[in-house]
């Protein structure tokens, strides 16, 4: 049987998230995960769960058969040049690296092991990521060992990679614009008479039941819509003055504002 060991490499937000699920969702045990970081002060709690915590990567990398790549960008040059000397070809290596492509990744690395791009989003910790995947041609038979995996931990889609950065605006920064929606009926709710712990709840709950109803029912939000507006009501005015003020224009804008910038990060690395 292929090892299960795990190597996360940069036990940060994202890669502590990830190693918790995993042991959660029974996918690994905490033994068979190691986690790095240059300083493993803040790691010794974790270390008392079973995880094994170590600063040096290729020590890590060594006994591991994933190898899940979570530092920031300006860090993953130095950490491939560490553990280029201990990588084997029957490892997989999962970078979660915003904006830094699999040929960048390649062009580092000295042994040919399969690569697989990752992007998931902060829900992971709580097992309802949606995590987009990509592989190069070469390493695509490895894509549904990687998507089990993801698949504990919320929703996965593998994508092609030029859709990458998309994705990364998409569902990772989406989190961030979803929670201002959440404010902002938060604060309407206020405005209505709600106490803010009152007015939270039901926006929160509304959301995720809004969610929820074009997931399960596979239907289109403008089907669920047509269920709430009666005609002359309140709520298909309310709507209609949201387009009045540019409610949809303002958020596609937004959207595409945040993929013109991390087009323009990426390009940035490249040159
Ligand atoms: N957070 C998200 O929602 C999210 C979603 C998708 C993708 N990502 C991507 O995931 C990556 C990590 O994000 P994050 O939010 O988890 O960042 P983070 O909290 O800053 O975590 C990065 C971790 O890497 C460690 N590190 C730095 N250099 C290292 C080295 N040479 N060897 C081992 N560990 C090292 C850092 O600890 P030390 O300083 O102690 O070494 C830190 O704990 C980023 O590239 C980000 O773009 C994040």
């Amino acid at each position: 049987m292929e090892s299960r060991k795990i190597a996360i490499i940069g036990a940060g937000n994202l890669g502590l998230a990830i190693a918790n699920g995993l042991v959660e969702k029974k996918q690994a045990k905490t033994h068979e995960i190691t986690l790095t970081r240059r300083n493993t002060d803040g790691l010794q709690h974790l270390m008392d769960e079973g995880f094994q915590v170590t600063n040096e990567n290729s020590a890590a990398v060594a006994n591991a058969r994933l190898i899940l790549l979570c530092v920031l960008p300006g860090q993953i040059t130095n950490v491939l040049e560490e553990v280029n000397p201990v990588l084997k070809p029957n490892q997989v290596l999962i970078s979660m690296i915003t904006g830094v492509d699999i040929k960048a990744i390649s062009s580092i690395l000295e042994t040919k092991l399969p690569i697989i791009r990752a992007m998931p989003n902060t829900a992971i910790a709580i097992g309802q990521s949606m995590t987009c995947l990509a592989a190069e041609a070469d390493s695509k038979a490895y894509l549904p060992e990687v998507v089990k995996l993801f698949d504990v931990l919320g929703e996965t889609l593998v994508i092609e990679e030029k859709l990458m950065q998309a994705a990364t605006v998409h569902g990772a920064s989406g989190t961030a614009f979803f929670m201002r929606y959440l404010r902002a009926a938060t604060q309407a709710g206020v405005q209505m008479g709600f106490e803010s712990n009152e007015s939270q709840l039901i926006a929160v709950q509304t959301a995720k039941g809004a969610a929820s109803l074009v997931q399960m029912n596979e239907s289109h939000p403008e089907v669920e819509i047509d269920k709430v507006t009666t005609p002359q009501g309140c709520t298909i005015e309310g709507l209609n003055e949201m387009e009045h003020q540019g409610f949809s224009s303002a958020l596609i804008k937004g959207v595409m504002t945040s993929f013109r910038r991390i087009t323009q990060m990426k390009k940035g690395r490249n040159e």
